[in-house]
């Protein structure tokens, strides 16, 4: 609970596009998300507070029905909170909830891959909630990005893996 009130964390819905690309204009990747995450080895979250998403997030427990494998298993993805909603604790909601997504499928650790120089943010929370860095170091990655537009395009970045225990 908050100042404004409970954050309620549930499965996205084709529903949501509206309030979606409200919070962030990459219409495309929600399809592609809603296509993909079918709830069990693949799940968009959202959270909402007063019945309004202020943010989401992804989590990949198994190789998804289309055949797609992240580099670690179980993996945290794209996490965003709307500007005006954060330090809120809805990030964190958002990862407790696929956290425990992930336990219930019966793995003992959660993944998640974050660059350093784009998110010193999520670098602060996933230490603050007990996640370790994997490498000294942010390596290379190519990754597809999608700006406000709704464009996407490949771009180099550097990462650093983290891990967290879920025993
Ligand atoms: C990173 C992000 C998801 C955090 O969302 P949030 O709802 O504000 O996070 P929470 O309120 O649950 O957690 C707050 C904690 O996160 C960290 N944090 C969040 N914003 C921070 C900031 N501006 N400076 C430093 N630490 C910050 C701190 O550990 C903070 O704890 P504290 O308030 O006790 O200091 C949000 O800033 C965001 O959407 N950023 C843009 C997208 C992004 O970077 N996503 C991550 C991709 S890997």
């Amino acid at each position: 609970m908050n100042e404004q009130g409970i954050i309620k964390i549930r499965h996205a819905n084709a529903g949501d596009m509206g309030q979606l690309c409200a919070a962030r204009n990459t219409e495309n990747l929600f399809r592609e998300y809603l296509h993909e995450c079918d709830g069990e080895k693949a799940c968009f979250l959202v959270a909402e507070l007063a019945e309004k998403i202020v943010g989401f997030g992804l989590v990949y427990v198994d190789v998804t029905k289309n055949g797609k494998r992240k580099s670690h298993l179980p993996k945290l993805s794209d996490l965003f909170v709307i500007e005006k909603y954060r330090r809120k604790g809805v990030a964190t909601a958002l990862i407790q909830a696929r956290e425990a997504i992930a336990k219930q499928y019966g793995h003992a650790h959660i993944f998640v891959s974050i660059d350093p120089d784009e998110s010193t943010e999520m670098i602060a929370l996933a230490k603050k909630l007990s996640y370790l860095p994997l490498q000294a170091q942010p390596y290379a990655a190519v990754a597809t990005y999608h700006d406000s537009q709704g464009h996407s395009y490949e771009k180099q970045y550097f990462r650093l893996d983290f891990k967290k225990s879920l025993i």
